[in-house]
């Protein structure tokens, strides 16, 4: 198979992260967790899931984007190597490698993700229905590891499916600068961002009918559970999604439905929730198209094209690093 897999997070790395962010996130007021911590092999295949639930809008959106920019985007782009962060299962970017193999210059896909069973997964499936691209998977986190991307003689670089969405404001232009800091002039990258809509409507993407969307949420406390024989009593905590409009971002929460004690074993702590206390676990920034912009130029980009859906509900930005 033409396919190697570089491990820059090793189940190590990930224990001794994971430790850290859960001691920080459960003892500090409000508490909170990560959002990376959902995407073991359960929580991305929720996310997987949660995509097809006719109330979460922004994948189909941005799917439909794609299909009608692609071949421009390929064309502009002349990339030998597309680099993927987040990538999960790598559905959309089927559309790209498509576009890219009508124009003949790309020859080696490098997806990125936290998740690797979400990974491996998608290598396998794309090792057979692009049996002359070259694979090179890489396991690892796109906020500290952007430095040890592979090379190429033109990478395109795409964020794609809103992630930057999941990142603070000071995170995510750490993040986009460190990107460009590792981007030679004229690479690109390839930007999906929800934007702001009815609020009714953003909410509902985030509080899905069939409950989808709670099985991920409380799916961060079966990772403790397990990683840090922890002992969340899962069903008694609610999900909760609201849009908050002063930080722009659509937030979830776990609201504790009874006073508990909690106790991780690996960390030797116990925490106590009252009853209804609230733990965030996610931000999904969405934002306004020169917000998008803005942080782009402010972080060395140049952008060059951007494409939105007819009802404005997100946008695919193409930027140039400068
Ligand atoms: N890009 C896909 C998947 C989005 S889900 C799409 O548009 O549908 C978010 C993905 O990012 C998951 O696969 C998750 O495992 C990954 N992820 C989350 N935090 C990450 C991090 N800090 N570094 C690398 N990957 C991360
Ligand atoms: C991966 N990320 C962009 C998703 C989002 O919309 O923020 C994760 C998600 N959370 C709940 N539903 C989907």
């Amino acid at each position: 198979m033409n396919a190697v897999l570089d491990i820059h997070l090793t189940d190590g790395d990930a224990d001794r992260a994971l430790r850290a962010d859960a001691r920080e996130g459960l003892t500090s007021r409000p508490k909170q967790l990560p959002p990376k911590w959902f995407y073991d092999a359960r929580g991305s295949a929720l996310f997987e899931k949660i995509t097809e639930l006719p109330e979460y809008y922004p994948t189909r959106t941005e799917a439909a984007l794609l299909e009608r920019s692609v071949d421009e985007i390929a064309v502009a782009s002349g990339a030998d190597t597309l680099v993927e962060l987040g990538s999960g299962s790598s559905s959309k970017t089927r559309l790209l490698l498509d576009a890219f193999g009508r124009t003949g210059t790309l020859r080696r896909y490098v997806p990125q993700d936290v998740s690797e069973s979400a990974l491996r997964l998608a290598m396998d499936a794309l090792a057979i229905e692009y049996p002359d691209l070259e694979l090179h998977g890489v396991v690892g986190d796109f906020t500290t590891h952007l430095d040890r991307l592979p090379r190429g003689d033109r990478r395109m670089v795409a964020f794609l499916g809103g992630t930057i969405g999941n990142l603070t404001r000071d995170e995510r232009y750490a993040f986009l600068a460190q990107l460009r800091a590792v981007l030679a002039p004229g690479e690109q990258l390839l930007l999906g961002t929800g934007l702001v809509i009815d609020d009714e409507v953003m909410v509902r993407a985030y509080d899905d009918a069939a409950g989808v969307t709670a099985e991920f949420n409380r799916n961060v406390l079966h990772v403790l559970n397990r990683e840090l024989r922890a002992d969340f009593d899962v069903d008694s905590f609610a999900h909760r999604a609201l849009w908050d409009a002063g930080n722009s971002w659509i937030e979830m929460r776990l609201v504790a439905q009874r006073a508990m004690s909690v106790h991780l074993a690996e960390l030797d702590l116990t925490v106590g929730f009252a009853e209804g206390e609230e733990m965030r676990t996610e931000i999904s920034t969405k934002f306004r198209p020169d917000g998008v912009q803005e942080a782009l130029e402010a972080t060395g980009y140049r952008v060059a094209h951007t494409w939105t859906d007819a009802e404005d509900r997100f946008a695919l930005t193409l930027a140039t690093a400068g």
